[in-house]
């Protein structure tokens, strides 16, 4: 078993080394999901039927229409950043306009104290907002947000809460968790609070310890017991296939997570942590050769499991990120074109279809039988940032 794993790893590696470079006619491509985005907000008000607070998209149901959600939901933020990231791109005024209304459309979950998920809504949206216009109206509700998640972070465990709603958890913590202490790292950057900062590296610090086997994939939910330091109830998952399964979008989660905390702390350790996942993920003997994952990488009937195009598009963001901290960074930023390539080719919804999302082949919850192999609007808005961030990169440009 070890020998063959060892061989599979060395055909990984070869692999992403010798394929080609970075490809895309990203002009094209950003042309083309104007035209998507364009098809989207044309068909948003039908969607709506008459529901005020139905505001962003979320997927396409069974009989091919759009569906929207509220704005407490999770997914809420992505469509504001696909918006924002088509303004970052074209400097078009008409895409600021429509960024600054999707992203109004969801001011009022900067005091939802209800939910973990406040990074994922607010950061995507106001946080890219603020950071191409600096409008302080944006940065006053980026504040309130991270005052109203530091409501959400137990001391004695060391984490924010994610979940309140399932009875069968205490204290739960997910993976994807990670990705809102981004907005903790910039309200300690706006306001000169560290209180913000320190939060954010106790919950990375505490997932480090308790959410990682020993090869490096991760475990999905951890819960704890938030009486006693250190206690911890049990680690589950929620969305992967098994507890002891490596969901594909949460290791994604983790590769963007730690390396986001690596550029807020420069602590050598995150760099390590997500250089680990990379391995992880790179060397899976259940990747597929185009290396956009299915969506477990221990899923039970590979390959004839759905892909999860939005796990490869998280990967290839934080891969790019990744690349420019990373001595293997020559491999990772391979890695992350060859995802992107793969997407960009295979993917991608036909102009005019979907109601216009930009990738297909997304598996939201397939053990809930949800959102499989389905567009979904955070696959477009990593992949639109991974675009990004590949451009920047070639242009000898800073990412941050
Ligand atoms: N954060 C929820 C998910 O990744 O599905």
């Amino acid at each position: 078993m070890k020998i063959s794993l060892s061989i599979l790893t060395v055909f990984s590696i070869v692999f992403v080394l010798n394929s080609n470079a970075q490809n895309i006619d990203t002009k094209s491509v950003f042309a083309d999901a104007e035209k998507q985005t364009e098809v989207m907000i044309k068909d948003i008000p039908a969607a709506r039927h008459g529901k005020a607070d139905l505001v962003s998209p979320r997927t396409v149901d069974a009989s091919g229409q759009l569906v929207l959600s509220p704005s407490f939901r999770w997914t809420s933020g992505f469509f504001p950043g696909v918006l924002w990231y088509l303004y970052e791109y074209t400097g078009n005024k008409k895409w600021e306009a429509q960024a600054r209304i999707f992203t109004d459309n969801i001011k009022r979950e900067q005091f939802n104290g209800g939910t973990h998920d406040m990074g994922f809504k607010m950061y995507c949206s106001y946080g890219n907002g603020y950071l191409l216009t600096k409008d302080e109206m944006y940065k006053e509700i980026l504040l309130q947000s991270a005052k109203t998640l530091s409501s959400r972070f137990n001391n004695t465990v060391g984490c924010f809460r994610s979940w309140d709603t399932m009875p069968q958890f205490t204290f739960p913590v997910i993976i994807d968790n990670m990705l809102n202490l981004e907005l903790m790292f910039e309200a300690t950057k706006l306001s000169g609070d560290s209180m913000y900062y320190k939060m954010a590296v106790s919950h990375a610090n505490t997932t480090m310890k308790n959410h990682f086997r020993k090869d490096f994939s991760c475990y999905h939910v951890v819960d704890y017991d938030s009486t006693k330091p250190a206690s911890i109830i049990k680690k589950v998952t929620h969305q992967g296939y098994s507890d002891e399964s490596a969901w594909a979008r949460g290791q994604a989660w983790a590769i963007y997570g730690f390396t986001m905390c690596y550029r807020e702390t420069k602590d050598p350790k995150y760099l390590q942590q997500a250089e680990n996942v990379a391995e992880y993920i790179l060397n899976n003997p259940t990747m597929p050769a185009d290396l956009v994952p299915y969506w477990d990488f221990n899923a039970p009937n590979i390959p004839n499991e759905p892909r999860d195009a939005s796990a490869a598009a998280c990967m290839a963001s934080g891969l790019y990120e990744l690349s420019t901290y990373s001595k293997k960074g020559k491999i990772y930023r391979k890695a992350a074109d060859k995802m992107i390539e793969s997407l960009t080719n295979n993917y991608r919804s036909p102009i005019g279809e979907n109601r216009g999302f930009i990738l297909l082949h997304s598996t939201g919850a397939k053990t809930h039988n949800s959102e499989v192999d389905a567009p979904l609007p955070y696959a477009d808005y990593y992949y639109l940032e991974a675009l990004l961030r590949a451009k920047k990169i070639k242009e000898g440009k800073k990412l941050f």
